[in-house]
């Protein structure tokens, strides 16, 4: 039986809806608040969940037109019910309790985590288990061992900022525009790489708080004549390659060859280019798909519902 699934992500800064039918996105639409919250230098919780509140309604009447369902075919409200800025979640559940209510159909609740986790499968292979997962992103940077899509454990998990955060700081303390990670690799240069600056490597468990520091003070001391893309360039070098070692690692402690790897860091043109060079098998998911996203949510509650 057909099952067509309204996904709702609001977790951060981006208001989105998705339309599925089964595990296929039909539409999947996203207004970010990048805008808004660039004026305030990032993420300010109370603007991030008032922009939700002004756009979701919006964002839902144009999936409706785009895609011409009709209400009775919804059979399934699934929404992000954590990790999150809480008053930014609410707006989601609301908005999906409302919704599910008045459709009268089910309304399931989805981790964001697990959605990025099984985001790569999205238009693409048959899930296998068991498999590991990285997610980096902008509020975690962790490695998880999936047996199925409720046995989801933690191998290792950042204990300070998450992989994006710490791009989007040190994008800032470079003046460069927000988000910093999309900044950052857009003026990667692999010929500047530890050319002047030499930062210290990531420490376990996925730590960035003392290439921060570092940075910080080379700026401090160098602000007359700051190498902008040679530290860029040094901190994404670090970042990542100290993510693919332990990749890397892990595959062999736990003998499970195949990765998922989402979140936003997951765009990353530097990380996608250099984890070819790895024997794992990877799966990132499609680049619409590695940011925060609705047809995620939409596509865990099918497998949920399924498995
Ligand atoms: O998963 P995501 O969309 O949402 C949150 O966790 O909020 O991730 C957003 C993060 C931001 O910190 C952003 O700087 C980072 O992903 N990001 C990137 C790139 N694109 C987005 N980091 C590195 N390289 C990129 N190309």
């Amino acid at each position: 039986m057909k099952k067509y699934i309204i996904g709702i992500e609001t977790s951060c800064d981006d208001t989105s809806i998705a339309l599925l039918e089964n595990e296929k996105v039909i539409q999947c639409i996203t207004v970010s608040s990048e805008k808004e919250l660039s004026k305030h230098g990032g993420i300010v919780p109370e603007i991030a969940s008032r922009e939700h509140a002004r756009k979701i309604i919006n964002v839902f009447h144009e999936l409706i037109f785009q895609t011409k369902i009709n209400y009775e075919e919804i059979t399934m409200v699934a929404y992000t019910a954590k990790p999150g800025l809480i008053t930014s979640l609410h707006v989601g559940k609301i908005f999906a309790l409302t919704l599910a209510w008045y459709l009268n159909v089910d309304v399931l609740e989805i981790d964001h985590i697990d959605a990025h986790i099984f985001s790569p499968f999205i238009n693409k292979k048959e899930i296998r288990y068991p498999f590991l997962s990285l997610i980096v992103s902008g509020g975690t940077t962790a490695l998880y061992k999936v047996e199925n899509s409720t046995k989801i454990s933690v191998i290792n998990k950042t204990l300070d900022d998450a992989l994006g955060e710490a791009y989007d700081k040190v994008g800032r303390y470079l003046n460069l525009s927000y988000p910093g990670g999309p900044a950052i690799d857009l003026i990667f240069d692999d010929q500047k790489i530890n050319y002047k600056y030499k930062l210290p490597r990531p420490q376990d468990p996925f730590s960035y708080s003392g290439m921060k520091s570092k940075i910080k003070n080379i700026i401090d001391k160098n602000s007359n004549d700051l190498d902008v893309v040679g530290i860029a360039s040094s901190f994404q070098y670090w970042a990542i390659t100290s993510l693919i070692e332990k990749i890397n690692f892990y595959s062999k402690k736990y003998q499970i060859n195949k990765i998922t790897i989402g979140g936003g860091v997951s765009a990353n043109q530097y990380f996608r280019r250099e984890i070819k060079k790895s024997s794992i098998s990877y799966l990132f998911p499609e680049q619409e798909y590695s940011c925060d996203n609705a047809a995620m949510i939409g596509y865990l509650a099918y497998v949920k519902s399924s498995e």
